[in-house]
């Protein structure tokens, strides 16, 4: 069991309003899946997303990431977590903009301890991945939205993370590029990755092999799709 989540809820304090983002939620995700969370605007799927990325805590519930109870690790463990076995997609590319794609790739490196050739390496490797071995010198603002997009999934590849979670990737960009990315997705998932991508959109959602429908911070429905078959829980 890759992750198990039990009855997750999400408080935002506002003052004196108490916005309710997660209700209880409770699913499974095996190693290999690729999951799209689609739901509509302010249904908590970002909410869900940061805390299955270690980036938020719930206000209560159980995360547990590959065995380990994720709320009594240390911050030191959960950086490398982040570091090492996620790669983050966001829908805002984040990027440097004033930065090549090949050094913009290469940060995620700078404190691994690998020497600068290596780093080198190692981007150009994940840009070539991603059909960006052309444009490794080029800056944000010589790239499209997609290209970009790309270069954000390179940087999001480079430490080699076995988990992939993307909060809506495509969101910015055409629909021509949006389908590269996907494709992008594909080939990752078949490689043996995990994806976790939240989407708004049904297109995008097809090329899951599940996807979980958020409502009110309640799942509403957990699907199967594509013809894969539903696997048992372990
Ligand atoms: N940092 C925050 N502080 C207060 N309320 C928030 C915060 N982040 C999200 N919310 C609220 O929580 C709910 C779920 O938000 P979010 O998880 O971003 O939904 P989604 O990604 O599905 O649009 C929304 O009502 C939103 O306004
Ligand atoms: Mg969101």
């Amino acid at each position: 069991m890759l992750i198990n989540v039990k009855d997750l809820t999400k408080i935002y304090q506002m003052g004196d309003v108490q916005v309710h983002a997660l209700r209880g939620v409770t699913f499974t995700i095996t190693q290999g899946e690729f999951i799209a969370i689609m739901g509509p605007s302010g249904s908590g799927k970002s909410t869900m997303m940061d805390i299955l990325g270690c980036l938020a805590t719930p206000t209560s519930g159980d995360y547990f990431l590959e065995g380990e109870e994720v709320g009594k690790l240390s911050d030191n463990r959960l950086a490398d977590i982040r570091n090492k076995k996620i790669g983050f997609v966001f829908q805002s590319f984040n990027l440097l903009p004033r930065t090549s794609a090949l050094n913009n790739v290469e940060l995620p490196l700078i404190y691994s301890g690998l020497g600068r050739k290596e780093r080198k390496r190692r981007a150009f490797e994940s840009l070539e991945a991603v059909g960006l071995a052309d444009r490794v010198d080029h800056k944000s603002t010589e790239l499209s939205g997609g290209q970009i997009q790309r270069v954000a999934i390179a940087r999001a590849l480079v430490n080699k993370p076995s988990m992939i979670f993307a909060d809506e990737p495509t969101g910015n960009l055409d629909t021509r590029s949006g389908a590269e990315i996907m494709a992008i997705f594909n080939r990752l998932n078949d490689e043996g990755n995990t994806i976790i991508m939240v989407t708004h959109e049904a297109e995008v959602a097809e090329h899951a092999k599940r996807v979980l429908h958020i409502r009110d911070g309640l799942i509403e429905r957990d699907v199967r799709q594509n013809g894969y078959e539903e696997t048992a829980a372990d």
